[in-house]
């Protein structure tokens, strides 16, 4: 696989931690991004082209000819970014417009896990604002209130009391907060438990199931505070039992991946399930239809051996030749995210550290919000940095990855203290 050349599509830090890990690989492949970041320009060339913008990634594919695209974030998924390029000829890692509607249409993931008896909570679906507040009223126990779009992760809304989801219902139906995204909602039961996430590699037909992670999704410590893209993540995540896990292999992926096929839908690329570990048992909260973030950051450092081998056979049908291989090494990525994230944040901070923190050992710092200016990497989104740490248990690789963070700088950084309290509390 000598002289390949692999583009990234995305910006954020799931696409610095694919382009790290993809840029080890054996065969030293030639990398691109677009529009990637200050962190992907050390490893790639990054491309002035945003992830939104379809038509100039097809048209530089189609010059370029790269032997693997790997799509990260969900909107170019959902549009057909995939489907556009397999269209003139190229192979790509992420799935097609019509598989990518597990997460761009959670009505649309609803049905097939009722159909496909994989466990989820209950819901009903709306596009009626009176009939979903009767509905409302009519629950025994709370709800939670989802567009059924993608509403850049805003559109869910964790209700306690049944006047926050008729105001929930208001907003979506009403008063189109989310746009032709909130047109539609649903309405499920309010589950309860501890949250993971599990992602698989697919093919169309076989399933690889990656390591497991949990997310850190409120930006205040103790799980406090507004709801974020997410603050830190580790793997793996020890709350899911080894029982656990063949059942959402069996129950989740390989009934979810049955029903898209007989509806004449092949999934080729990395699906995510973000489960709720409930007193009977894990039960699916949402699918994606790409990489996590931050999961990816602590997931991908646990990989052993090349990655492009695994990407290329999942894009091509040929999954059940790939083995995995994971270090039982655990690992810990604390996001440090600008002053006043989740709401309006700065940027253009100059960020200082950078060099002594990554030269720690097992450390690797992703960046996700950063740009190059002047030569200096700068703040440019929310969530700035994810400083990321091996080590040979989670305490060792919280304590490298604190460590390395204190060690950067920029104006008004915070960060959760935290990450992987609960792996650590069991
Ligand atoms: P989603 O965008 O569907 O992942 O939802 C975002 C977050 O809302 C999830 O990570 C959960 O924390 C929470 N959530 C979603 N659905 C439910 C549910 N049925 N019960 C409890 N929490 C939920
Ligand atoms: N970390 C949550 C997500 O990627 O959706």
């Amino acid at each position: 696989m000598a002289g390949m050349r692999i583009l990234i599509v995305g910006g954020g830090g799931r696409e610095h931690a694919l382009a790290w890990k993809i840029s080890r690989d054996s065969c030293r492949p030639e990398l691109f991004c677009a529009p990637g970041n200050a962190g992907t320009a050390r490893l790639a060339e990054n491309l002035m082209i945003p992830a939104s913008d379809l038509d100039s990634l097809v048209a530089w594919a189609r010059a370029a000819r790269p032997d693997l695209t790997v799509i990260g974030p969900e909107a170019p998924l959902c549009a057909g970014l995939a489907d556009r390029l397999q269209a003139v000829g190229l192979r790509v890692f992420g799935p097609g417009r019509s598989a990518a509607r597990l997460e761009g249409s959670k009505a649309f993931a609803k049905e097939i896990m009722e159909k496909a008896g994989v466990p989820t909570a209950r819901a009903a679906r709306f596009t009626d604002a009176n009939q979903a507040l009767s509905y409302i009223r009519s629950q025994p126990g709370r709800v939670v209130v989802k567009a059924d779009g993608l509403a850049a992760g805003k559109g869910v809304t964790v209700c306690d009391t049944p006047d926050e989801a008729e105001k929930a219902v208001e907003d979506a139906l009403v008063n189109r907060a989310f746009g032709e995204a909130g047109r539609e909602v649903l309405i499920e039961e309010r589950l309860e438990g501890e949250e993971v996430s599990v992602l698989a590699l697919v093919d169309g037909s076989h399933i690889e199931m990656l390591a497991s992670a949990q997310d850190h999704k409120r930006v205040g410590d103790g799980d406090t505070g507004p709801n974020t893209g997410g603050m830190g993540a580790y793997s793996p995540a020890p709350v899911l039992t080894p029982a656990q896990w063949q059942a959402v292999r069996r129950d989740v992926f390989e009934r979810t991946i049955g029903e898209l096929s007989r509806r004449g839908i092949t999934y080729r690329g990395v699906l995510y399930a973000g489960l709720m570990l409930t007193t009977g048992g894990p039960k699916v909260l949402e699918f994606n239809c790409r990489f996590g973030d931050p999961e990816t950051q602590a997931i991908l450092p646990r990989w052993r051996g090349d990655i492009l081998p695994a990407l290329m056979a999942c894009a091509d049908g040929r999954l059940d030749r790939i083995k995995l291989d994971w270090t039982p090494d655990a690992c810990v990525c604390v996001v440090m995210a600008a002053g006043g994230y989740p709401g309006p944040y700065d940027v253009d901070a100059p960020i200082s550290g950078l060099e002594q923190a990554s030269a720690r050992d097992g450390v690797v710092v992703f960046h996700a919000g950063t740009r190059v200016s002047g030569g200096e990497a700068v703040t440019a989104g929310g969530r700035v940095l994810g400083v990321t740490a091996l080590g040979a248990d989670l305490r060792a690789a919280r304590d490298r990855a604190y460590e390395a963070a204190g060690l950067i700088r920029f104006d008004r950084a915070h960060y959760r203290r935290d990450i992987g309290a609960r792996g650590l509390a069991r």
